[in-house]
């Protein structure tokens, strides 16, 4: 039995030590973790479980037979996150390059097919040279067995994907599949093609970092969601969002307790927006003000930044936000804006986590980029995506709500439950600027001073119209609200709609504008 004992013993602590030490090395040395530390710095210390440890490849080619490929360049299994069970797999560098072959792939589906089951959410660390070449199409089948399973567990459990080194070619639709996206700086990527077929095919010279770095997929791309400076602080950020999480799309996200008190009233708020209408502020005070404990974890928050998105907690409770974010491009809406926010609205209305709306927008952005663009299928993404949503929906209109984008933020139209305004706000079919032009035309064209009558008539138009009480006089506003006690206000109405049902016809699923 001893001999057993030590050989089961020996074969563990191999498998462990991946591709060995030299490899793991380099891994240190290229600023990167393994697999293993990784996993560890994820769960809660001592509850990680391994799961599948013995499984080995079966290719023979090219001399594949002779290879060993210990834990086959993947660690899987689970343990908890803040005590909630966790379902994990982190592909392992030092293995093969982390190489995706037929049985690296079936542990991931496993990990898959027992985190569906379970109802809880799975991490995905990423980090590998692709398709494993040798093995051919059992590689590619084994990325398709991923996509389906992260296609059937969309909406149902949150997955999480990490990017932490290369994710290249198509195995970048894993991560691309699933509800949020983190990388770290310099060292994780993502692409298509790279920069060596880029250069064969189109001439375009462009470095890795440039093509598939952190920074390109945060900024511009918006196909990530975080970005960190290191692999410690990024995994800090994947615990930090599970709790503002549910395990799964039948369970509610956790409670944390707060000392802050539902009731605080907060001054500043009576005086934040500027009486020029003009002129900008950051919404992201206003948001601070009101959360607990002045908590706002923002997602995306380098893409798009004309409007903003991220979990607060209010009275302890996970609520996501969409704020338009006057100081950039006067929070207007665009098509990544757009993309960004309905993308948002369904993760936080598939997982039952209510939704804060806090409205200050011009219009949607003019211009051909626009429109050649797309705009009207972008936008309509987010008119969808609120009707769409059955989740708590409460609106603050804080100044401007005009036009389309008026709707678009969720007006009661939309199925807003609860809408707000500050005294301040100006509701109306388009800004005073431009409704002046249109509606008092002739009387500016034949007056002697037209500057100054349009002047005139653009305050007549913002004195007359552009106010929270026409849309309050008919029911499209329930309440106008002292700012100073939003808070309270805001705590009280996700408080009222906690028992919310509200059900939609039968249907195998919409057609959203994609
Ligand atoms: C088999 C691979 C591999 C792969 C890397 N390795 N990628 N083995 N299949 N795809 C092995 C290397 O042979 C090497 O083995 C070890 O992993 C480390 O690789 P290095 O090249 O030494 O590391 P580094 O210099 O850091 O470069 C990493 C890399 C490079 C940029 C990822 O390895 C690379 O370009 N790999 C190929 C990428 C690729 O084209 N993949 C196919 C993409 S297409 P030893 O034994 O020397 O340590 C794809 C299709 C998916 O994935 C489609 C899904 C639908």
């Amino acid at each position: 039995m001893s001999e057993k004992l030590e050989k089961l013993i020996k074969a563990k602590e191999d498998i462990k030590l991946g591709g060995g030490e030299k490899r793991i090395k380099k891994q240190h040395e290229s600023g990167k973790l393994t697999a293993r530390e990784r996993i560890g710095l994820l769960l809660d210390e001592g509850s990680f479980i391994e799961v599948d440890q013995f499984v080995k490849h079966r290719c023979t080619n090219f001399g594949m037979e002779e290879v060993e490929t210990p834990g086959e360049g993947v660690v899987t299994g689970y343990g908890t996150v803040d005590g909630r069970l966790i379902f994990v797999y982190a592909q392992d560098f030092t293995v093969l390059g982390g190489s995706l072959g037929e049985k690296h792939a079936s542990k991931i589906w496993k990990i898959q097919d027992m985190a569906m089951k379970m109802g809880a959410p799975i991490v995905g660390f990423n980090d590998s040279g692709g398709a494993r070449i040798q093995e051919g199409v059992d590689a590619l089948s084994g990325y398709g067995g991923i996509f389906y399973r992260n296609t059937l567990a969309s909406g149902v459990i949150p997955q999480i994907s990490v990017i932490m080194g290369p994710c290249a070619g198509g195995a970048v639709y894993s991560p691309a599949l699933t509800d949020f996206i983190f990388m770290v700086d310099k060292t994780s990527m993502m692409f298509i093609t790279g920069p060596q077929v880029i250069k064969t095919v189109t001439g375009e010279e462009v470095s890795q970092e440039e093509l598939g770095g952190a920074v390109t997929h945060n900024k511009i791309s918006g196909v990530a969601q975080f970005v960190d400076n290191n692999e410690e602080e990024c995994i800090k950020r994947v615990r930090k969002l599970l709790s503002y999480l549910p395990s799964n799309n039948l369970e509610d996200a956790p409670i944390y307790e707060s000392e802050d008190d539902i009731n605080r009233i907060e001054e500043r708020l009576n005086e934040i927006v500027p009486d020029n209408p003009n002129k900008p502020y950051d919404m992201k005070e206003i948001i601070s003000l009101v959360a607990d404990d002045g908590e706002f974890f923002e997602v995306q928050p380098y893409f798009a930044q004309n409007i903003l998105i991220g979990f607060i907690r209010l009275n302890g409770a996970s609520i996501g936000v969409i704020a338009n974010q006057p100081k950039f491009a006067a929070g207007c809406l665009d098509i990544n804006a757009s993309d960004k926010a309905a993308r948002f609205i369904r993760t936080c209305d598939a997982y039952n986590i209510p939704i804060l709306n806090l409205v200050d927008v011009p219009g949607f952005l003019p211009g051909t980029d626009q429109e050649y663009g797309g705009i009207i299928r972008h936008g309509a993404k987010m008119l969808y995506a609120y009707s769409e949503a059955t989740v708590p929906k409460v609106t603050l209109i804080v100044r401007k709500a005009y036009g389309g984008a008026y709707l678009a933020m969720c007006s009661k139209d939309l199925g807003a439950d609860q809408v707000f305004a500050w005294p301040n706000a100006e509701i109306a079919v388009m800004g005073p600027d431009g409704a002046a032009n249109i509606i008092f035309k002739k009387d500016i064209k034949n007056s002697q001073d037209p500057l100054e009558t349009r002047t005139e008539k653009i305050k007549e138009y913002r004195d007359t119209v552009a106010n929270p009480y026409i849309a309050a006089s008919r029911g499209y506003v329930d309440d106008v609200i002292v700012p100073s006690t939003t808070r309270q206000r805001l705590v009280s109405a996700f408080d009222m709609l906690q028992s919310k049902r509200e059900n939609r016809p039968a249907k195998k699923h919409g057609n959203m504008p994609l």
